[in-house]
């Protein structure tokens, strides 16, 4: 194989687009059926396709996963005063919806295994002001529900899921984001299911549906459409994007076994690296490997090292997030001060990496990843 070709740079992520996309959003472009509020045929279909994947009854579309969240909380009624719990471990979008509403996001440390929420963790955040939980599936792996679930009930806590990373995945058999009140999902160019830009609240809940609905859309009534009664939102999904969204679903399963498949043969060439953390699937739950995320060993070269090797390489990584509660936006707005400490998250967030993780990577590639990567880490 030429060099120039062999050291192509291997993105993180790159979409999976076929023809029928460009076929759906080639229709509403000839019918002029693009807006997200007069014209949505394909808007109605996306959300039934999408909150039937997730177990539900209601799905409404938004523009990004972010808004998703936003308007969840504010859905739920939350604002000044209130606190929320938010893993600190997780995308700033997750916070930044808590605090749009003037509710403030209270942060808990991850658990070592999965790297998501600790639910042991939660106890020691609540008190009067909590109302609510938002545990986000981190990479794909969900979030041990049950203590959660449990928690919320006896302190009669609302439950938002963060599913950004999480579509498809399973907890015992149930769909993540049917596991709270509220699940919120991504459709970002990097997630399992994409619309360029977008995002859905989904739930069971029928009076929750309906606000949302009413609320994603600057409160237009249905008696009088001009006169508002609340300060609302324009978050609404086009069609044009839905379109892409319906064609995405059709390949929805595909797509997390390509992505399952991925993380297969990555792990089958790097569970020989000794002190590599690689993604789990804890019993009961179904990981959808968003992204194949690791946690390097202590014996190992320093992550900044290893990335610069890999992308010498032609291989694209991204670290883990930056924790929460070390962001300088959330201490200088006083939500977090400097002592504040959340070890586990700490130590996680500074060794963590993940690898391209597109459902579309050949085994070749696969292979030639690991094989550089157990180089790398053994120099
Ligand atoms: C956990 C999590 N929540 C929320 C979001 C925000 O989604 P969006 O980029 O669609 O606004 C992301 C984005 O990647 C995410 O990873």
């Amino acid at each position: 194989m030429p060099n120039a070709l062999k050291n192509k740079l291997i993105r993180v992520a790159e979409p999976y687009i076929g023809k029928e996309e460009i076929s759906h959003v080639n229709d509403c472009l000839k019918r002029g059926m693009i807006s997200g509020f007069i014209s949505g045929d394909y808007l109605e279909e996306f959300e039934n396709l999408v909150s039937k994947s997730c177990g539900v009854k209601y799905g409404v579309a938004t523009t990004s996963g972010t808004t998703a969240l936003a308007l969840s909380v504010a859905t739920l009624g939350l604002g000044p005063g209130d606190e929320v719990l938010v893993p600190t471990l997780t995308n700033i979008a997750s916070a930044f919806a808590v605090v749009y509403t003037g509710a403030k996001p209270v942060f808990v440390d991850s658990e070592p295994v999965t790297w998501n929420l600790d639910p042991e963790k939660l106890h020691r955040h609540i008190n009067r002001k909590t109302k609510a939980i938002m545990p986000v599936h981190l990479y794909g792996h969900p979030v041990d529900m049950a203590p959660v679930i449990k928690i919320a009930k006896k302190h009669n806590l609302k439950i938002i899921e963060d599913a950004a990373e999480a579509h498809g995945a399973e907890y015992h058999g149930k769909k993540i984001g049917s596991l709270g009140h509220i699940g919120c999902l991504s459709f970002f160019s990097n997630k399992i299911v994409t619309t360029g830009e977008g995002g859905m609240l989904v739930t069971n809940d029928r009076k929750i549906a309906e606000r949302a609905r009413f609320l994603k859309n600057l409160g237009y009534s249905n008696r009088e459409k001009f006169l508002h009664t609340d300060l609302a939102f324009n978050y609404r999904l086009t069609n044009l994007q839905a379109a892409l969204g319906v064609a995405q679903m059709s390949r929805f399963k595909k797509t997390i076994e390509m992505k399952r498949k991925v993380a297969q043969l990555y792990t089958q060439r790097l569970r020989q690296v000794k002190g590599l953390q690689l993604p789990p699937e804890l019993p009961g739950s179904k990981n959808v490997y968003w992204m194949y995320a690791l946690v390097l060993g202590k014996q190992h070269p320093n992550r900044q090292t290893v990335r610069e090797k890999l992308i010498k390489a032609g291989v694209e990584t991204r670290n883990f997030f930056y924790p929460m509660h070390l962001q300088p936006a959330f201490r200088s707005m006083k939500i977090v001060s400097k002592s504040y400490r959340l070890p586990v998250a700490e130590s996680v967030a500074k060794r963590g990496l993940y690898l391209p993780s597109s459902p579309k990577l050949t085994e070749t590639q696969i292979d030639r990843i690991s094989k550089t990567l157990i180089k790398i880490l053994k120099d």
